[in-house]
C-alpha cells in the first residue's frame, strides 16, 4: 500500500502494522477454545481500560449500535431521557431516543461550546425527573470535551436516579476517563478511535446499577439486551458470529496500551493536542473550540478563517496524509486533525510542517 495515506482523521484512525499482521491470521472458529479464551481475556482486559470494577464487554457493531441500546435497556418505554447536545453525535443520540419511543429532551449549547454542570444541576432540579442523561464526552463533530466527571457528579447530587450514560467514542484510551470513580453507568466505544484498530467491534461497560434497571425493562431486542449479552460475552460465548481477527487484535491492542499505561496516553494525546494548536497559531488560524478548557485531547476543530480547506487538504495528501475538511455545517470552514490514537509527535509535526 505505496499510495497509502496515513490518517489523521478523526477516525477510523491508522492501524500500525503489527495489529494489521495480527488480522491477517488464518481464520479461528468462534467456538474453538483457544478463541473463547480470547473473548474473555479481551472481557476482562477492557475493565483496565474503563477503569471499572463492575462489567465490561464487546459486540460486532458500530458504536452507533450501543447508542439505541442504552436507550432500550436503561430506560423503559415513554421514559423520559436528557440528551446533553453540543453537535451532531450528541444530536444523533436525541433522535434515536425519540426514534425508540422515549420522551427525549435536548439540553442543547452553540457549536463549539461544552456544558457548564451547574446549568445541567439547575435543569435536573427545575424540569420533569428524568431515567436518564445522555452525554456525548467528546464531541467529535466540534472537537469539544465535556466536563464529564463534574456533569456525571451533578446527576448524582441532584437526580440520583437518573443513569449517566455516555459516549466515549472519541475518548476512550484518548482521554481521562474513570467508570467507577466519576460515578458512570453506561459507555461504549468503537475500536476504530483511539484504539487505533479498524471499525468492527464496540467496546461497551454497564454499572450494576443499570444492569439492574435494565432487567426491569420490557423489550430490550435481542443482540444488545444487556444483561444477556454481558453475560454470556464474558463466559466467551458471543451470542453471533464475531469479527474473529478483530478480536485478537483488540487484546494486543489491549495489553500494548496497559504497556503504555493510561496515564501516559492521556499525557501523550494531550501533547498532540498542544502540538496541534501552537502550529495553528503560528499559522495565524485558532481553534474553533473557544474556552481553552473544552478543545479536545484527540480532535483539533480549526477555524480556517476564511482559508482554503480544499488546498490544504491536497497540500496534506500531496505528503503522504489525510486530514478532514470538516463535518456538517463547517465543511469547509474549520478542518479538523485527528490525533488519536497511536500517533507520535514525530509523525504528527510531518503532518503539520506539510500544511
Ligand atoms: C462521538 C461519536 N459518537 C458516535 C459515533 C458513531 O460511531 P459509529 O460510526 O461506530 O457508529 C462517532 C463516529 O464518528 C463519534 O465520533
Amino acid at each position: 500500500m505505496g499510495d497509502h495515506p496515513v490518517l489523521f482523521i478523526p477516525g477510523p484512525t491508522e492501524v500500525d502494522e503489527e495489529l494489521r499482521q495480527i488480522m491477517a491470521m488464518p481464520l479461528v472458529g468462534h467456538r474453538d477454545p483457544k478463541f473463547t479464551a480470547v473473548v474473555q481475556d479481551v472481557c476482562r482486559r477492557l475493565r483496565d481500560l474503563y477503569l471499572t470494577a463492575q462489567a465490561t464487554a464487546f459486540e460486532t457493531c458500530p458504536a452507533t449500535a450501543l447508542m439505541e441500546a442504552g436507550i432500550r435497556n436503561l430506560v423503559p418505554r415513554g421514559g423520559r431521557t436528557l440528551h446533553l447536545v453540543c453537535g451532531a453525535f450528541s444530536k444523533r443520540w436525541h433522535e434515536i431516543a425519540r426514534l425508540c419511543g422515549r420522551e427525549a429532551e435536548a439540553l442543547p449549547v452553540p457549536p463549539g461550546r461544552a456544558h457548564a454542570p451547574a446549568a445541567l444541576r439547575e435543569r435536573l432540579r427545575a424540569g420533569p425527573p428524568v431515567h436518564a442523561v445522555a452525554i456525548t464526552h467528546n464531541e467529535t463533530a466540534t472537537g469539544v470535551i465535556e466536563p464529564l466527571r463534574d456533569l456525571a457528579a451533578a446527576v448524582r447530587e441532584q437526580a440520583p436516579e437518573a443513569l449517566v450514560l455516555v459516549d466515549v467514542v472519541t475518548s476512550l484510551g484518548g482521554a481521562e476517563l474513570r467508570f467507577d470513580d466519576w460515578g458512570l453507568d453506561f459507555a461504549f466505544a468503537g475500536t476504530q478511535k483511539c484504539l487505533a484498530l479498524p471499525p468492527g467491534l464496540c467496546t461497551y461497560a454497564v454499572s450494576q446499577r443499570a444492569l439492574a434497571r435494565a432487567a426491569t425493562v420490557e423489550e430490550r431486542g435481542f443482540l444488545l439486551d444487556l444483561p444477556r449479552a454481558m453475560a454470556d460475552t464474558n463466559e466467551g460465548k458471543t451470542l453471533a458470529t464475531p469479527c474473529v481477527p478483530l478480536v485478537y487484535a483488540l487484546q494486543r491492542q489491549l495489553e500494548r496500551i496497559a504497556a503504555e499505561g493510561l496515564p501516559q496516553r492521556w499525557r501523550r494525546h494531550l501533547a498532540l493536542r498542544d502540538q496541534t494548536l501552537a502550529w495553528a497559531s503560528a499559522s495565524g488560524l485558532r481553534p474553533f473550540v473557544a474556552d481553552a478548557a473544552a478543545r479536545s485531547p484527540t480532535v483539533s476543530c480549526i477555524d480556517a478563517l476564511g482559508g482554503d480547506v480544499e488546498a490544504l487538504a491536497r497540500r496534506a495528501l500531496g505528503a503522504g496524509f489525510k486530514l478532514d475538511k470538516g463535518y456538517g455545517d463547517l465543511k469547509g470552514k474549520a478542518f479538523r486533525i485527528g490525533h488519536m490514537g497511536d500517533h507520535g509527535p514525530e509523525r504528527l509535526g510531518a503532518l503539520l510542517a506539510a500544511l
